[in-house]
């Protein structure tokens, strides 16, 4: 599933990342890439023990508890520290597919990848190209998104990011390792659960509300890892 968040951080959050990252040292991109990814990663990237990363990671992670949307679709058991890019002219990352298991560093925390993320940290009239193109089996969907909004996709996709060709492109990434980690039973949760808080809204004393929500938790019940 592609779901777009929006919104993810406020105004006052995306300033505080922009002027953080607008002093920060940048490092090769490649630093995080497994060997098939490195050979077409050509960005910029701030490296993952970079207290700056950890500070503005921390700003995400606490939006992040904060977003129903995001719950209701990740439903995270474990989400890995965010990393920020910068793709600047000429840079783009080509096709590929992340790394299943990723290990927190400096930690012997391992997380799952089910559901990849990317939040957009700069508007999309700031730079042409650097669209994150993600391949599922309806196509290719092209994504450029307002500054502090997300998209999340199954981390199983091939996807890339096309080259800039004018301005600079900065985002955070990370991964979640979901309580479900089908993503199909993890879309299908998702909409039942949209379609419980439907109901709720429009008819809150309707018995099969209770129902419904009884289903969705012996559904997580059967799918979930806790
Ligand atoms: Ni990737």
């Amino acid at each position: 599933m592609l779901l777009q968040i929006p919104e993810v951080l406020n105004t006052a959050q995306i300033a505080e990342c922009r002027k953080v990252l607008g002093q920060v040292e940048w490092a090769d991109g490649r630093i995080t890439a497994g060997y098939q990814s490195a050979q077409v990663k050509h960005n910029l990237q701030l490296p993952e023990d970079h207290p700056a990363a950890r500070r503005l990671g921390d700003i995400i992670l606490a939006a992040l508890e904060k977003n129903p949307l995001f719950m209701s679709a990740a439903l995270p058991l474990k989400v890995f520290p965010p990393l920020f890019n910068c793709y600047r002219e000429g840079q783009g990352f080509g096709a590929h597919i992340d790394n299943a298991i990723r290990q927190v560093k400096g930690t012997p925390h391992r997380v799952r990848t089910d559901v990849s993320a990317t939040l957009f940290l700069s508007n999309p009239d700031e730079y042409d190209g650097g669209e994150l193109v993600v391949e599922d089996t309806y196509g290719s969907h092209g994504i450029k998104l307002p500054a502090g909004s997300m998209i999340l996709y199954p981390a199983g996709s091939v996807h890339h990011v096309t080259a800039i060709t004018r301005g600079e492109r900065l985002a955070a990434f990370f991964w979640v390792q979901s309580m479900v980690k089908s993503d199909e039973e993890r879309s299908l949760l998702f909409n039942l659960d949209t379609a419980i808080q439907s109901i709720a809204r429009e008819l809150p004393q309707h018995a099969a509300g209770v129902q419904l929500t009884g289903l969705y938790h012996n559904l997580l019940r059967c799918w979930g890892d806790a």
